[in-house]
């Protein structure tokens, strides 16, 4: 039997003011910025993006209402040594502001890098520099850029520039990160694209080994594991609405910027017939990653993969039974690149369920049943490839009204060579005349709260000890402190695991059943102090490693905990210097910046590449439910 067509909707009920540009959208803004700004062959576009709405604007949204899209720009102007903003109406077609942004510059841009190896490797110093390094064949040769940082030289104030770093490849598809071609340096001003010189510190050996990982490359391996299928004969449990998803109780929209990658907005959880809002906006803000060593050039590496390279863009595409297993949905991705051409990448991001082990049990003493619920969660994902490192960037979504942050670092050590084993005592031997430098990773979220509403507060709570006495009789008593961070300044705040510091983000106008504010609490993973030393080039221009966690009022344009420009910046711009403004945090719409940082001491383990670590926070429901909100899962025998 036919089956019968529903005519389509002539409005589709799924676009929502918050969706990324579409590839028509992309295409259009960057025809529009070209003829209006007059723009020459040489300008490189470096974002092209949505220009959110203001919030009011998402707040008073209806499914089929009008939308009207804005599109921002920024750009590279080679030539004229300029960095652009613009932005663009789509409804009107044109170009609506257009400003030069004085004393900034832009991320570096693939199409750069690639021209960069070009021109490297025509370079007569760089060819006599592999010469003297016993290397004849470029093409045994990857070359990759290395910020070049703010170290206070008069270049570092008035030139683009990048340094370029080789690594020996025999031969395609081996291991490109771990044979680096040490102490050979060649320094590019970006907007000339031309080598301002190579900076030789001498000849150090090719690392003898390969370092190669594919099992191509293994003579031996173990036996496959016994079969494990996970199938969802339906289907998975959540549903996808264009970029909207609803699983279990929960909803919230996926966006993506090239800057940020994964965007999670307007996270609710329905509560009865009430949609509660918990978060506006949910992204990673800045990723930096500085190294300990002195060697060479490496005292250099600080670079900002946010901030300065381009996270967004290193977006892998997924394929299904590889990066996740089960009933998987895929999100496709669509960016702008440096020439303005639009570029997809398809399974960008993926979505699944996973079974999570226990929720809750517990076995009746008196009856001797046992209840049991099983923990499903809902994995919003995405991997991206920054040079040598891969990051997985995990939201978790749980049935019990909590939220996970995990990031998965994988890949390939930075690697440095080595005399021998004349390591310095900031890097470990990892292989023959490979060193694995010791480095941080900071993973800095922004979370634009909304717990119940804008009107959101900020409360440090810890335990507290009680000395023995007259309170305290049986030195048993121990209770927790709480304090409201009444403004920026005294919100800068570190994590205390001996005491158990926590913040919880509470909305004051909504009680709970026993009277306390609804709320939610961000509770820290593990994590690690700057190593760095105060006033140092990184310390200065990373101000925000200097505290766990920062909350502001909320402001438009503050996205970045370093700010919009980081390139060769100097520092000063960002959560150290906002917050100085002291604004009150007192039922506002607070934004909570919370970094997470993890200490890298390669391991011989890490070689030649890295099992997963993990590091990451949870956002847990506070009294913002009256009680488990997860009494109501199904028992195991009824699914
Ligand atoms: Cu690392």
């Amino acid at each position: 039997m036919a089956t019968v067509r529903e005519p389509l909707p002539q409005t589709d009920l799924s676009q929502h003011p918050l969706d990324p540009l579409t590839p028509e959208e992309l295409r259009a803004t960057v025809a529009i910025v070209r003829k209006e700004a007059k723009l020459d062959d040489r300008v490189l576009f470096e974002t092209v993006m949505l220009r959110e709405p203001e919030k009011s604007v998402v707040r008073g949204f209806t499914a089929g209402d009008p939308i009207s899209r804005e599109a921002f720009v920024a750009v590279q102007d080679r030539n004229a040594g300029k960095v652009f903003e613009g932005t663009v109406s789509l409804d009107d077609g044109r170009l609506t502001s257009w400003a030069h942004l004085p004393g900034v510059q832009t991320r570096s841009i693939g199409e750069e890098m690639e021209e960069m190896e070009q021109l490297v490797k025509a370079h007569p110093e760089y060819i006599e520099g592999l010469k003297k390094r016993g290397i004849e064949d470029l093409s045994k040769v990857m070359v990759e850029g290395l910020t070049q940082g703010n170290f206070g030289t008069e270049e570092e104030q008035t030139k683009r520039l990048m340094r370029a770093h080789s690594f020996y490849v025999e031969a395609p598809g081996h291991n490109p990160h771990v044979r680096a071609i040490e102490g050979l340096a060649p320094v590019v001003d970006l907007n000339k694209m031309e080598v301002l010189r190579v900076e030789d510190f001498g000849v150090r050996p090719i690392p003898p080994e390969t370092g190669n990982y594919g099992s191509e490359f293994l003579s031996e391996q173990r036996d496959a594991p016994a079969r494990l299928d996970i199938t969802q004969p339906n289907g998975p449990g959540f549903r996808v609405e264009g970029q909207q998803i609803t699983w279990e109780k929960w909803s919230l929209r996926v966006g993506f910027t090239p800057r940020e990658g994964m965007v999670l907005n307007t996270i609710g959880y329905r509560d009865g017939d009430e949609e509660r809002p918990v978060v506006y906006r949910a992204s990673l803000a800045e990723l930096v990653v500085p190294y300990a060593e002195t060697d060479n050039d490496h005292f250099r590496n600080h670079s900002f993969d946010l901030g300065e390279g381009v996270f967004g863009t290193c977006v892998n595409s997924l394929r299904l039974g590889c990066d996740c297993v089960g009933e998987i949905h895929y999100m496709d991705i669509h960016m702008a690149n440096g020439k303005g051409e639009v570029v997809s990448y398809p399974n960008a991001i993926c979505l699944h369920e996973e079974d999570y082990g226990v929720l809750w049990k517990h076995t009746d003493p008196m009856t001797k049943s046992t209840s049991v619920r099983r923990s499903r969660r809902l994995v919003v994902s995405s991997f991206y490839t920054v040079g040598n490192y891969d990051y997985g960037i995990f939201w978790y979504f749980y049935q019990d009204g909590s939220i996970e942050f995990e990031a998965k670092l994988t890949g390939i050590l930075y690697c440095a060579a080595v005399e021998d084993d004349k390591v310095t005592p900031y890097g470990r031997l990892v292989a023959p005349n490979v060193s694995g430098m010791i480095h941080e990773h900071y993973f800095n979220v922004r979370l634009d709260m909304n717990v119940d509403g804008e009107a959101n507060s900020v409360v440090e709570v810890e335990a507290q000890h009680v000395p023995s006495g007259p309170d305290n009789p049986h030195g048993n008593a121990h209770t927790t402190k709480e304090t409201v961070l009444g403004s920026e300044l005294g919100a800068a705040r570190d994590i205390k695991p001996e005491l158990g510091r926590y913040w919880k983000v509470v909305n004051q106008s909504r009680k709970n059943r026993m009277g306390g504010p609804t709320g939610y609490r961000l509770v820290p993973g593990s994590n690690v102090k700057p190593m760095h030393q105060p006033g140092s080039p990184f310390m200065k221009r990373a101000g925000f490693v200097e505290h766990d966690l920062w909350v502001t009022q909320y402001a438009d344009n503050e996205r970045f905990p370093c700010g919009n420009y980081i390139p060769q910046s100097a520092g000063g711009d960002g959560l150290p210097d906002w917050t100085q403004r002291d604004l009150p945090l007192q039922d506002e719409d607070v934004v909570l910046w919370y970094t997470a940082g993890l200490m890298h001491v390669p391991r011989l383990e890490d070689y030649p590449i890295m099992p997963v670590e993990y590091v990451g926070f949870k956002l847990q429901p506070v009294g913002f439910f009256d009680h488990n909100p997860a009494l109501d899962a199904v028992p195991p025998h009824k699914h």
